[in-house]
């Protein structure tokens, strides 16, 4: 097998890595097995990209595990992703902390069932010193919630006189949205051969480099992520420039 990650560049690793974890079910049915088994070993893949992340030295690892239009899902899938989330993070705080894994979440979370809140915010407190990598979850997420949710905040900031319209720059803005202090993600992948970006982190992403495989998200690991860096660091990102520009 070629070593993939002996090719990769150390000094032009994202910091950030953002990626859609889409083709649990699939990936079960074509198993004939249950959806919810899908969703149980793509916690498999979690952990893996998440160590080959933080070894590569990547700084922030923002998962979409629950998006606000997941709760239209049968209810028992909903049940189960839920439980599914306590049991990980429970599961796996003695190993984040080894690992150096800072846990943290981006998302409307105070509207999760209360038993998951209250594991989210045990796992983000037992892990908060951790500096080798930050793992996001975005749960009960969506980029067009957390806007509206930015714009609301300014809008009401304007109207009790202690904001003038003008002064809304974009890093007043990125300030009021739940990812501040977060580099943008360079690098947004999105598994299971499906193009889009389904709410996803849109004012974040407007220059990240896009990578679409058609690996299903159980299937995708170190090796996989590996290639998808090694995709991005042969692209060119020019931010509006022309290449001779950028020496
Ligand atoms: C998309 O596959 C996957 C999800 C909506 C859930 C992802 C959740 C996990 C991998 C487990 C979460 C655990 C942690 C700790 C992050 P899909 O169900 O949409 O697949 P399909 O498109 O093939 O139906």
């Amino acid at each position: 097998m070629t070593d993939l990650k002996s090719q990769i560049d150390p000094d032009k690793v994202p910091q950030h890595i953002a990626i859609i974890m889409d083709g649990n079910g699939r990936w079960a049915k074509q198993k004939g097995l249950p959806r919810v088994l899908g969703h149980h070993s793509g916690v498999k893949s979690v952990r893996e990209v998440t160590e080959a992340g933080a070894q590569l030295g990547v700084k922030y690892l923002t998962l979409y595990a629950f998006s606000t239009e997941n709760w239209n899902r049968p209810p028992a899938e909903v049940t189960a992703l839920m439980s599914l989330l306590v049991e990980t993070i429970k599961g796996e705080i003695r190993d984040l902390n080894k690992n150096g894994v800072r846990l943290t979440a981006i998302g409307d979370i105070e509207a999760l069932p209360p038993a998951t809140l209250k594991t989210l915010k045990e796992g983000i407190e037992k892990t908060k010193d951790n500096q080798r990598i930050t793992l996001v979850l975005a749960l009960n997420y969506s980029a067009k919630w957390e806007i509206l949710h930015a714009t609301r905040i300014l809008a009401e900031r304007v109207k009790a006189g202690l904001l003038n319209p003008s002064d809304i720059t974009q890093d007043l803005f990125e300030q009021e949205l739940s990812t501040h202090g977060m580099p943008d993600p360079e690098l947004l992948i999105r598994t299971s051969g499906e193009a889009r970006l389904s709410n996803f982190l849109l004012w974040q992403v407007a220059y990240a480099e896009l990578y679409f495989t058609p690996v299903f998200w159980p299937d995708f690991g170190q090796q996989e992520l590996y290639e998808a860096i090694l995709s991005y660091q042969n692209r060119e990102r020019r931010f509006g420039r022309i290449s001779e520009q950028l020496s």
